[in-house]
């Protein structure tokens, strides 16, 4: 069967992701650009984005009957579709990317390809599973969130287009490495991944509007609505892991729980104090910055997570810091090469590991996790 995709003006109008992806593919084939950025998104590294594949399958097969209050509710507000057309340049956008300091456009361009990569990372994994499954509930949630995510990595695609690059979405779609996660990991990481997504835009958009002279590119102002898509997703994975209290509740699960929060805390901690004149720019002091956005994710996640992490204990900052600077080591090393860079790698990957046990081990804050998970976006 030959189905016709509808190729609207912009991937802001876009209805579906395939939608999104066509128009933003129209957009490049008349127009020369550097294709460098999509060989920085094809990287995977423990710090890039990865693209990620499941077991379709027992996804389709979850059941949300238990929370289907909540779930229509839910859909039916993404599918009223209150961003549809917002991410879209406007009469506010002015870039100046002539006028950036050099090494501000350079880490500027680097979060904006890795932003781009998880926007973009979400949109092939919830696209895989719309087009996979049969179960009506999840189909339409994923070809919603689907649809949010390509908006989401096509405006920034439109942002890097301006400075004369972009990643190239078709091509990523079909060369970049997929990583295979059951579905409890997916949960897991697609949960917090939202959670996080919205606490950083949130936390970026609200400082800017107090210091409105440090918005040194408009993508920020879009932020705040953009914030609100990925708050919807988080509360819809908050739903389908109440679906399966097993989730939350066993001993094992608790484990994978705390590990997927020490590893998304800490990965976000050392990819963003590797920018340090892009923050600076922002006005933003990125260890503030981080402990903000933890606060914000755990408060988020009390929806559903039976503890949250301490993130005020007194190994938590200065292990942060030794993963920073083991990362930043192995980073070293691999630059170095040969068997001296060989051993400074190994070092920097045990003392990375050594700062992970450290921080794994904290003692965890017990949370009671309410009756529902269903939250409103409060900052
Ligand atoms: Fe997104
Ligand atoms: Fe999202």
């Amino acid at each position: 069967m030959n189905v016709q995709t509808k190729t609207p003006s912009h991937s802001a109008y876009a209805d579906t992701a395939e939608e999104a992806i066509a128009a933003q593919d129209a957009l490049d084939s008349t127009m020369i650009t550097s294709d460098e950025a999509t060989q920085v998104a094809m990287q995977n590294t423990l710090l890039t984005p990865r693209f990620y594949t499941t077991d379709f399958a027992e996804m389709d097969a979850l059941d949300v009957t238990p929370v289907r209050e909540d779930w229509d509710a839910l859909i039916a507000e993404m599918q009223s579709d209150p961003n549809k057309g917002h991410f879209k340049k406007t009469d506010k956008w002015q870039a100046d990317w002539e006028g950036m300091e050099p090494k501000l456009k350079a880490e500027f361009i680097d979060f904006l390809i890795s932003s781009c990569t998880a926007e973009f990372s979400g949109c092939v994994l919830y696209k895989e599973m719309k087009r996979r499954g049969s179960n009506s509930d999840i189909t339409t949630l994923f070809q919603l969130m689907a649809r949010d995510e390509a908006r989401h990595a096509g405006f920034i695609n439109d942002a890097l287009r301006e400075a004369g690059i972009r990643v190239n979405l078709g091509f990523l779609t079909q060369q970049k490495k997929y990583t295979y996660f059951r579905p409890k990991f997916i949960y897991y990481a697609t949960y917090l991944s939202e959670k996080i997504g919205y606490a950083r835009y949130i936390t970026i958009y609200r400082h800017l509007e107090e210091h409105p002279d440090k918005v040194f590119h408009p993508i920020f102002q879009w932020f705040r609505e953009w914030c609100n898509d990925e708050f919807r997703h988080g509360e819809a994975f908050a739903l389908l892991i109440k679906t399966e209290p097993k989730l939350t509740e066993t001993f094992v699960n608790k484990l994978w729980i705390k590990f997927f929060l020490t590893a998304v805390y800490s990965t976000m901690w050392v990819r963003d104090h590797q920018r340090p004149v892009f923050h600076e720019a922002l006005g933003v002091d990125v260890t503030w910055y981080g402990q903000e956005v933890f606060r914000k994710t755990s408060e988020g996640t009390r929806q559903i997570f039976p503890f949250v992490l301490d993130i005020d204990h007194a190994r938590w900052r200065p292990n942060l810091d030794r993963m920073e600077l083991a990362s930043r080591q192995v980073a070293a090393g691999k630059a170095r090469g040969g068997i001296g860079g060989t051993l400074t790698r190994l070092g920097g990957m045990a003392k990375a590991a050594y700062a992970f046990i450290a921080l794994f081990t904290i003692p965890a804050i017990k949370n009671d996790v309410p009756a529902s998970t269903v939250m409103k976006p409060t900052y």
